[in-house]
């Protein structure tokens, strides 16, 4: 059984159809890439996923479960964790306070202030500290979140996404807006938690992920038009064709 499956899931803004009759798997385990121009649908389909949106037509299905109408909380809890086209942080708290109520989440602690502000004496402060550790931020734990630079701001948005212990990670465009060396950064952590993490990653740049990616889906127009090994699916006519233009081979992919 895959660990998602998506059946005709559709979604129309009025007359646009963004997300149109997709039928996807992820497996267990796998590192999944979504690639496609801006404009195909990719983060409707993560907000379908995740809950942010009501699918005008179809299913989502977690782990056999039909999640179709849980709330993104909901999905939280059942391990399905995403992070956001534009970094999504608290500006104005320190660095280790965005850690919190992911962690108390996580712990189940989070039931009555009570319960919260004596977490934060106990494994809440032990687990945010280690949540940093693992993406080489615990130096700028006290640090308002602010000042982060943009690349640091996506590795904390990564730390509080897998503070809540993932099944399902799915990243939309996890190094948009970062430099060469924050792209490096971003996709060594990324490397590190391959495979044992279920990944789901958008991208626009192709070349950033053909080999991080166990496969590959190519989303265009709301439909995904093919999905496969990475470097089959960047050689198939019919993505060259329809999608970057008869004239065009793979040196026309945006890289
Ligand atoms: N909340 C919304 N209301 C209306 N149209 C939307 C909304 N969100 C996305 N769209 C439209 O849906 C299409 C797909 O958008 P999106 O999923 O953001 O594409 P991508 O992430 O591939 O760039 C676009 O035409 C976009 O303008
Ligand atoms: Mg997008």
């Amino acid at each position: 059984m895959s660990l998602l499956t998506t059946n005709r899931l559709t979604k129309r803004f009025g007359g646009l159809v963004a997300v149109n009759d997709v039928n996807l798997q992820i497996e267990e385990n796998e590192t999944l890439g979504i690639i496609g121009p801006n404009g195909s649908g990719k983060t409707t389909l993560f907000n379908l996923l995740t809950g942010f949106f009501s699918p005008t037509a179809g299913r989502v299905i977690l782990q056999g479960k039909d999640v179709t109408r849980l709330s993104p909380e909901e999905r939280v809890g059942m391990g399905m964790v995403r992070t956001f086209q534009l970094v999504s942080v608290f500006g104005s708290l320190r660095v280790w306070e965005n850690l919190v109520p992911c962690v108390t989440w996580r712990n189940n602690e989070y039931r009555s202030l009570w319960k919260f502000m004596t977490s934060l004496v106990g494994d809440t402060w032990a687990d945010s500290f280690e949540a940093l550790r693992l993406v080489g931020l615990e130096n700028y734990a006290d640090a308002v979140t602010a000042n982060l630079s943009y690349g640091d701001k996506r590795l904390l948005e990564i730390a509080l996404a897998l503070s809540l212990k993932p099944k399902l990670l799915l990243l939309d465009e996890p190094f948009s807006g970062l430099s060469d060396v924050e792209i490096a950064k971003v996709l060594s952590l990324l490397q590190s938690i391959k495979g044992k993490v279920t990944i789901g990653i958008i991208e626009h740049k192709i070349s950033t992920i053909v080999d991080f990616v166990d496969r590959l889906c190519v989303m265009n127009e709301g439909r995904i038009i093919c999905e496969g090994k990475p470097h089959e699916v960047l050689k198939d006519s019919l993505v060259n064709e329809c999608y970057w233009g008869k004239q065009e081979t793979v040196s026309g992919f945006p890289v």
